[in-house]
């Protein structure tokens, strides 16, 4: 077994724990950050039983990403690492974030600067290693601003450029490493509690979590959860803005 470690910022999200689930049945060693420690310990002990090799967690607050670099290091533990996977957001409300510019700022901290400085972080550390994946959760949302998440949207649009910024750079440098967003639908997670649920749009944890492992391993760098989003932000990106602002999407 390879002496690899996958490391999860953003460990307590419902798409994370899938695909943890997925690392630990192939036996891989997992750090997982979050910043509930309870339920940090609670996934840990469940991944170890389901094989995972070893399971360390760290408690803190992903918004702050100061100590981005030195913290990646030090999760590390000397083994070479095989993915970086950031799952970590807040949807907020975009109500309250239009009036709220505290709020606002909340969302586009956690969403796009932080997001953006972690993968910064772990793009540097793959490529120093010539290996390993960094794979970042984005949001369709980014695709076309929405009166109904436009905030959110756009932090997730910026982050988006940026992983992909991070894909090419690699690319071009013949670096045997590899940076994929991946970008969901609707899924079925506690972010989506307040919607109602059901219908071909809705993903489970799972379907998105199995995209997320392949695209550690190869594709992307740009991967739509399930595919056929693809398809729909094309055409939802293409309708003209007279007709696009007669509906409340
Ligand atoms: N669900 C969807 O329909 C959907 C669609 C497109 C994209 N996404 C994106 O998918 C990713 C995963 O979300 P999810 O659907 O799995 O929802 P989720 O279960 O609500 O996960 C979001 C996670 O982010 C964590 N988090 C937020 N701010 C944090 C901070 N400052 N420090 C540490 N952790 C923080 C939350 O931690 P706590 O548990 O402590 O609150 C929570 O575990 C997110 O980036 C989301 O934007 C979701």
């Amino acid at each position: 077994m390879s002496r690899e470690r996958v490391i999860i910022l953003g460990a307590t999200s419902g798409m994370a724990d899938a695909t943890a689930r997925l690392y630990a049945a192939e036996g891989a060693a997992l750090v997982l950050v979050g910043r509930r420690a309870d339920r940090l310990e609670e996934l840990a002990a469940d991944l170890r039983a389901r094989g995972a090799r070893a399971v360390e967690v760290a408690a803190i607050d992903l918004a702050d990403a100061s100590r981005a670099a030195e913290r990646l290091a030090a999760w590390r533990r000397g083994e070479a690492v095989q993915a970086v996977l950031l799952f970590y957001g807040v949807l907020g409300d975009q109500s309250r974030a239009e009036v709220d510019l505290g709020h606002a700022r909340e969302i586009l901290e956690t969403d796009f600067t932080s997001a953006a400085l972690w993968s910064l972080a772990a793009a540097n550390l793959l490529e120093a290693q010539n290996s390993g994946a960094l794979v970042v959760v984005g949001s369709v949302a980014g695709d076309r601003g929405r009166q109904s998440n436009y905030v959110y949207g756009a932090a997730k649009a910026g982050l988006g450029v940026l992983v992909q910024g991070i894909a090419h750079r690699l690319a071009l440098r013949g670096s045997a490493a590899r940076a994929a967003l991946v970008k969901p639908g609707f899924v079925d997670t506690a972010m989506t509690d307040h919607m109602k649920k059901g219908g071909p749009l809705w993903a489970k944890p799972d379907a998105v979590a199995r995209m997320i492992r392949k695209a550690a391993g190869a594709g992307g760098p740009v991967v739509y959860a399930p595919g056929f989003w693809r398809l729909i932000m094309l055409v939802i990106r293409v309708i003209p803005a007279p007709l696009f602002h007669r509906r409340a999407l």
